[in-house]
């Protein structure tokens, strides 16, 4: 019994210490979109998903994700959220810092809001208003707003901001839908090939029902340990083994990519769950 006890105990301070060293270990992870929907004009297109970066440097000055993202030489960057923890003023720093090198990639970059950047809106709202006005003088900004790509107009990039009350489990009594349809009419985007970008995978349903061809998004960090079959242990509404953690899902005629993110926050841990640039494709 004392044996088993010890293996046991040693097990756990096994897995918790490659699960620290996980967060650091930075990866590549491919998707690819085929799909009659897709427009020719989109074929071949490379789109890199950026998610839950929490103010996370992957070396210094984040050297190792921009390596990676000049080598892979996406045409569209997405930022779904959570770029910050939303508690200090001093994160903008990180932000900005992030804003200004993504630019200089010289690829449109379209970054919708999550939890964490509305949470800074209670903490601190001139700076949230700061993080706002510089991200769109650097990316396109899409909380609430739809881009139609000036080079292939039978594409959209449609950005949902959720209210934090949403994120709690509550469905939103039709405001998905009502949010969406006001955006496509003001933008009218309506006829084009629609990528979501939002943070929330949860609203999966609605998304579809909206109309959305391919969603975008990450927030549940791969439920910070993943297991194949099971899925994430734990996710942000305390869901134990939440299938839709990150990867590859279809819900109805959608299809959807969620990230496992890039950094972490509150438990500085991930296992079987590596930090990841998702790269999109399509055929
Ligand atoms: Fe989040």
């Amino acid at each position: 019994m004392g044996i088993l006890i010890t293996a046991l105990i040693s097990l756990v301070f096994l897995m918790s210490g490659y699960g620290f060293i996980e967060l650091k270990l930075l990866k590549v992870k491919r998707y690819e979109i085929s799909d009659t929907s897709v427009p020719d004009s989109l074929k071949g297109k490379r789109i890199a998903l950026l998610s839950d970066l929490h103010c996370i440097y992957h070396g210094k000055n984040n050297i190792r994700l921009f390596r990676m993202l000049k080598a892979e030489k996406p045409d569209y960057i997405v930022l779904s959220g959570d770029v910050i923890n939303g508690v200090e003023r001093s994160e903008l720093r990180y932000a900005f810092r992030l804003f200004r090198r993504l630019k200089r990639l010289n690829v449109p970059v379209f970054y919708t809001f999550g939890n964490h950047e509305e949470k800074l809106k209670d903490n601190d709202i001139r700076a949230y208003r700061r993080l706002k006005r510089y991200a769109r003088k650097h990316l396109h900004l899409l909380n609430n707003r739809a881009y139609r790509l000036e080079d292939n107009s039978e594409v959209a990039f449609v950005g949902l901001s959720l209210p934090l009350w949403m994120y709690h489990g509550h469905d939103g009594n039709g405001l998905i839908k009502r949010r969406t349809d006001r955006i496509l009419d003001r933008s009218d985007t309506r006829d084009c090939y629609k990528i979501l970008v939002v943070h929330d995978p949860e609203h999966m349903d609605k998304y579809a029902e909206s109309g959305y061809n391919l969603c975008l998004s990450g927030h549940v960090h791969g439920g910070i340990v993943y297991l194949p079959i099971l899925g994430g242990l734990i996710s942000p509404r305390l869901q134990i083994f939440n299938k839709k953690a990150k990867g590859y899902h279809e819900c109805g005629k959608m299809k959807t990519v969620i990230s496992g993110g890039i950094g972490w926050h509150d438990i500085p841990i991930r296992l079987f769950n590596h930090p990841e640039v998702v790269m999109i494709s399509f055929r």
